[in-house]
């Protein structure tokens, strides 16, 4: 697939090429990169990332407090067949990244699986998976900042033995009055992004050899307190178990689609989006089952349970020291401030793609000639979620992230198979094997951890998808762009991003 020759976003109004139908509201995997500046002449984004900025980009997006602060919850539902359940969340995972990798070759643009499903499953469904997202990477800036906070007071705590006040480092309902940590993790983040992919791309590729080195330092050291009569009895709390164990371990792999959002900014995107996917998913996966096992073989299953900073933990109680435990922390405290930042730019990117279609005003679609970033939009992104960071717990933001992760996750696999059914010619670097078995066990296995969430998290979000249908309703549906609403109008007067 090539962008159309003619494809021209500033004068040829959408929905008006091939593929784009008014009924149904589909728009075409041409057009959105058509859209997106085909080559980016004129968009204003750059293609400085390759492939192995790419990978870092997507551990960086990856590892992080779901790994640090939820494994000892995992352990606590699964007991030492916890490795089981971090197998079961990856082999979601890894189903679902082979949908995301043909897709991200067949659509190279920003918006992930928002500009999936336009492209697939129509206007409607792809607004509903915009909002999704919001719980994905928006609601998840949130919780992983808090993470942070967390994180940050056990580094203070063996540096200088001193930790920051309950009441300036927790949310009212865990005991505090404000996160102040979450909320500069967040502040910090922004500023890097807004001064430009190149300068965050470093940064978070830094950091995620950090992370890595760190977890594999934890391995080394756990490893050789390892007794095999620890993991027994395996799996102490059945099937059940396993399957919440599961549920919690999912929120550790959240984030590796957020390679498919950097699609405009990547060179050679077709090899290295799908590449870059596939890569990040198989080595976490490897690394999670490392350190969880190494967790439980350890320790016993009882003891690692809901401890807090329990790799610390670990690391004290087998080299009878608390240096090992500073230097996991430190690493937590470096691991989690690369997801913020990964997540928030995968949050930025979403949006901007949804303002350029109409669906969101058109603040977020303007990018800053001197820096190349969309400035307004990344602030606007980081002030609205600091809030929740700031005064609501971990556990409520944890656990709707999670649920609406697996929702947008099921639709991507729908989606792959609706690509190739309304586009069957179209061109693919990567193509998902065992069609169409793969990603109809993809929506299975997405339902099924989504089970696991329980009936509370359910309720929630069924409130926030009626909010979410409402809102396109009264304003998505009626500016946008694919039916020549309001916002194609002015886009037909001052161009993209004008
Ligand atoms: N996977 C990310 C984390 O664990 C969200 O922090």
């Amino acid at each position: 697939m090539r962008p159309s020759p003619t494809g021209d976003p500033a004068g040829q109004p959408a929905g008006r090429t091939a593929g784009g139908s008014r009924g149904s509201r589909v728009k075409s995997p041409e057009q959105l990169v058509a859209e997106s500046g085909g080559d980016l002449e004129g968009h204003g984004l750059r293609r400085t990332m390759g492939l192995f900025q790419l990978v870092c980009f997507g551990v960086g997006a990856i590892v992080g407090t779901g790994i640090f602060v939820g494994l000892s919850d995992s352990v606590a539902e699964a007991g030492p067949a916890v490795v089981v359940s971090f197998l079961l969340a990856a082999a979601t995972c890894v189903v679902t990244a082979f949908a995301f990798a043909e897709l991200g070759s067949a659509i190279p643009v920003s918006g992930s699986s928002y500009s999936f499903a336009y492209a697939t499953l129509g206007e409607p469904t792809a607004f509903l998976v915009g909002w999704c997202l919001l719980l994905e990477y928006g609601v998840s800036v949130s919780a992983v900042a808090v993470g942070w906070g967390q994180y940050l007071n056990e580094l203070l705590e063996s540096l200088v033995g001193a930790r920051l006040p309950e009441a300036l480092s927790a949310p009212p309902g865990d005991g505090g009055v404000v996160n102040v940590p979450a909320v500069v993790v967040i502040g910090l983040a922004a500023v890097l992004l807004v001064r430009g992919v190149r300068e965050s791309a470093r940064a978070t590729a830094v950091m995620a050899v950090v992370k890595i080195a760190v977890l594999v330092l934890f391995c080394a050291i756990a490893f050789t307190a390892f007794e095999a009569g620890n993991l027994a009895p395996f799996a102490a709390h059945g099937v059940a178990g396993i399957t919440s164990g599961a549920s919690i371990a999912f929120f550790s792999y959240i984030g590796f689609d957020a390679v498919t959002t950097a699609g405009e900014e990547v060179r050679d995107p077709r090899r290295n989006v799908p590449l870059a996917v596939l890569i990040c998913i198989g080595a976490v996966t490897v690394l999670y089952c490392l350190v969880a096992l190494a967790a439980v073989g350890a320790l016993s299953a009882d003891a690692v349970a809901d401890q807090p900073a329990a790799l610390s933990l670990i690391v004290n109680e087998v080299t009878g020291s608390s240096f090992g435990g500073g230097v996991i922390a430190f690493g937590a405290v470096v691991a989690i401030a690369s997801v913020v930042l990964a997540v928030l730019y995968g949050q930025t990117r979403v949006l901007m793609s949804m303002s350029r279609d109409g669906l969101v005003p058109r603040i977020f679609e303007r990018v800053s000639p001197r820096t190349a970033t969309p400035v307004a939009n990344t602030w606007i992104v980081a002030v609205v979620f600091a809030i929740p960071a700031a005064v609501v717990p971990l556990e409520v933001v944890l656990n709707l992230t999670t649920i609406g992760t697996l929702a947008v996750m099921a639709v991507v696999n729908v989606a792959v198979i609706a690509l190739r059914r309304r586009y069957p010619r179209l061109e693919a670097g990567f193509r998902a094997p065992l069609f169409p078995f793969v990603p109809a066990l993809g929506v299975l296995l997405c339902l099924y951890l989504m089970w696991g969430t329980g009936g509370r998290t359910w309720a929630q979000f069924a409130v926030f998808l009626v909010v979410g249908a409402v809102v396109y309703v009264l304003y998505g549906r009626r500016h946008s762009r694919l039916a020549g609403g309001r916002g194609d109008r002015v886009r037909g007067r001052g161009g993209p991003g004008a």
